[in-house]
């Protein structure tokens, strides 16, 4: 069997109570791919709002979880909350995070580990920056990312994982990967896969892109080989996500 399609939107630190209510009102009413698997990750604040509101074949993510089940830890949630409340997906190490919040691959790795052992799916995000790319280091740096997560998690953790793989100078920007440039991103990390973990995990591993994904771009993007789905951001808060979820129809 194949790698089912899989389309995540990340909300980033956007909405409110009655955006989240017509983003999710119009992604139930609307006709989506049965073949595609559909996670939406809002701000924490609006997790259980987007469960309640969504029917049963959209998961809802977290945009980050914390590697502790419970305690003193100001601002943080648990996977065993996030489970509590019904919220099935979380993504991990966005490139945000890793820039703005200072995390480091070993904290992106724990918590990893943490979410896959509560029982929790993993959206794992990597990239490189603009800079990495024109030094000619992308692929060192994104199996530098994803490695300390393996080191982590070991090969029985990789069947919970979603790779996103998502160029830094590509979020956010409008300056979206070319199909060429995404198809052999995705073709190193799954040879990675390969030789790092194994050749079964790198056959089912779902690799999906991230950055300026567009109800335009997403069908010549859908169709490279080893592009298994994407991260969206901006475009998810707009209808226009209901074209990029059927980008393969
Ligand atoms: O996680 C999604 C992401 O960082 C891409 O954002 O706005 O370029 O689609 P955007």
């Amino acid at each position: 069997m194949g790698r089912k399609f899989f389309v995540g939107g990340n909300f980033k630190m956007n909405g409110t109570i009655k955006s989240i209510k017509e983003i999710v009102h119009n992604l139930s009413t609307s006709k989506l791919d049965p073949d595609t698997e559909v996670v939406i990750a809002p701000p924490s604040l609006y997790l259980l709002l987007a469960r309640e509101h969504l029917g049963p074949n959209i998961e809802v993510a977290a945009q980050n979880v914390f590697d502790k089940p419970h305690g003193a830890f100001t601002g943080e949630i648990s996977v065993t909350q996030l489970k509590d409340s019904n919220i099935t997906w979380t993504l991990l190490g966005h490139s945000e995070r890793r820039t703005i919040l200072r995390e480091q691959d070993d904290f992106v790795a724990t918590k990893t580990k943490a979410a896959l052992d509560g029982g929790i799916g993993v959206i794992l995000c990597c990239g490189e920056s603009l800079e990495e790319r024109e030094q000619g280091v992308t692929t060192e740096v994104v199996t530098r990312q994803l490695e300390a997560v393996n080191k982590t998690i070991g090969k029985d953790g990789w069947k919970n994982v979603v790779i996103a793989y998502e160029p830094i100078w590509a979020i956010g920007t409008g300056k979206v990967a070319t199909t060429e440039q995404a198809q052999e991103v995705h073709a190193a990390i799954r040879k990675w896969l390969s030789e790092a973990v194994s050749s079964e995990v790198a056959e089912e591993t779902r690799i999906i892109y991230g950055g300026s994904v567009s109800e335009k771009n997403c069908r010549e993007l859908a169709k490279q080989s080893d592009v298994d789905g994407f991260l969206v951001g901006g475009a998810s808060l707009k209808p226009e996500f209901v074209q990029i979820i059927n980008a393969k129809v």
